[in-house]
């Protein structure tokens, strides 16, 4: 890492089981010594991290399933941040936890070494839903680790949804959020499906919703959320007003962030970094994979992840962030999409409708 830095990702490599549709870089169950030698191997990339960290005031641990570890490497993990590094006071730290591991003594010793938000893996209420994707436990295994984060008085919860398995109804979906807007979180991620390659789902020829289906259901989300007074701020993300996750909107907006683990990513302000997805060769300490392109196509891609964010960018941000303009990037074919609705341009800000943004991808690939 060669900038100072405010946000760390950590990466723990480890699930109960692996859900049909997930592609992220895990192992299912892991080994006692494979645990050991991750903490082991993660302790020493903070120890390399930590000269250039300023007090964090974003910490967010994701997976794979942190709260797969033990009750005391649970514990010795969340230490050993706190050895190597120093919590702003308002530092936003979020963990992510799944119902079939998110135990009382967890969410303590959580909330002991300062997590203050929980990020829980709901995806769906309805059995027959959880069935279609493959997503092991009941739901009211669900609700149980909500009771249980609700009576733990975490400041902060966002629960994940995904939408558009195989024949789930509108009807459907709009029960699975319905009762999420009961568990009254501050935040809601609500996920597309996406049928990944090499994944269990992928393998038996699932097929998600076509892409107009998906429209309706994020627009029922998008509307039905409304009435707890979530807004959308992001494609997928929704939140009080206050209560949008730090650490992603620092990523959007292209700010450098450190990341430990197994197939973490992490942004010098030059150079993205991602630590190879294979827990032996990180282990060994095998060099990370380097995404090294001009500082123009740096800013082009900096310009698009913050045009993710509903309001996108202000010009003078971004000009202060990447040394570009915005009228330096734009190539001619960004007024067609002005004139077709899909881009807003004022001599303040530059931005994707919100209710385009499902569109984002093909109106980056535009610009
Ligand atoms: C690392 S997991 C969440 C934490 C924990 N491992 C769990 O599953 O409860 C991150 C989230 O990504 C989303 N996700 C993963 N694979 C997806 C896919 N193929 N399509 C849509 N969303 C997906 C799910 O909503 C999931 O909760
Ligand atoms: S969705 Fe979560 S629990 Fe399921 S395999 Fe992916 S990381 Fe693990």
């Amino acid at each position: 890492m060669t900038q100072p830095f405010a946000s760390l990702y950590v990466h723990v490599p480890f699930c109960a089981v692996r859900c049909d549709y997930c592609a992220f870089y895990t192992l299912a169950g892991g080994s006692d010594i494979q645990r050991e030698r991750y903490l082991q191997r993660v302790d020493a990339e903070f120890a390399e991290f930590a000269p250039q960290a300023v007090p964090l005031d974003a910490i967010f641990v994701g997976g794979g399933t942190p709260t797969h570890l033990t009750v005391s490497e649970l514990q010795r993990f969340l230490r050993q941040i706190h050895t190597h590094f120093t919590l702003a006071a308002d530092c936003e730290f979020t963990m992510e936890g799944n119902p079939l591991s998110l135990t009382p003594d967890r969410l303590k010793i959580m909330q002991d070494h300062g997590v203050n938000r929980i990020s829980l893996g709901v995806e769906s209420l309805n059995d027959r839903t959880r069935k279609a994707l493959g997503r092991p436990g009941a739901a009211k295994l669900v609700r149980k680790a909500v009771e249980r984060i609700r009576s733990a008085n975490f400041a902060h919860m966002n629960c994940d949804l995904i939408y558009g398995a195989q024949d789930q109804t509108l009807a459907e979906w709009a029960a699975d959020v319905a009762a999420v807007a009961e568990f009254a979180p501050d935040h809601v991620s609500m996920y597309a499906l996406s049928i990944e390659p090499f994944t269990p789902l992928a393998d038996r020829g699932a097929e998600a919703a076509d892409d107009d289906r998906m429209a309706d259901f994020w627009t029922h989300g998008v509307e039905a959320l409304a009435a707890i007074d979530l807004q959308l701020y992001e494609i997928s993300n929704l939140a009080l007003p206050g209560a949008e996750c730090r650490h992603n909107v620092d990523i959007w907006r292209g700010g450098s962030f450190a990341g430990a683990g197994p197939s973490a990513c992490w942004f010098d302000g030059e150079t993205r970094w991602r630590n190879l997805p294979d827990l032996a060769r990180w282990l060994a300490a095998e060099h990370p994979e380097a995404d090294t392109i001009s500082t123009r196509d740096r800013a082009h891609e900096i310009l698009c992840t913050g045009l993710r964010l509903v309001g996108g960018w202000e010009r003078d941000a971004f000009h202060q962030r990447t040394g570009f303009t915005v009228a330096e990037l734009l190539p001619d074919s960004a007024s067609a999409l002005v004139d077709h609705g899909l881009l807003e341009l004022s001599h303040t800000h530059i931005a994707i409708p919100a209710q385009k943004l499902l569109l984002h991808q093909g109106i980056c690939r535009e610009l």
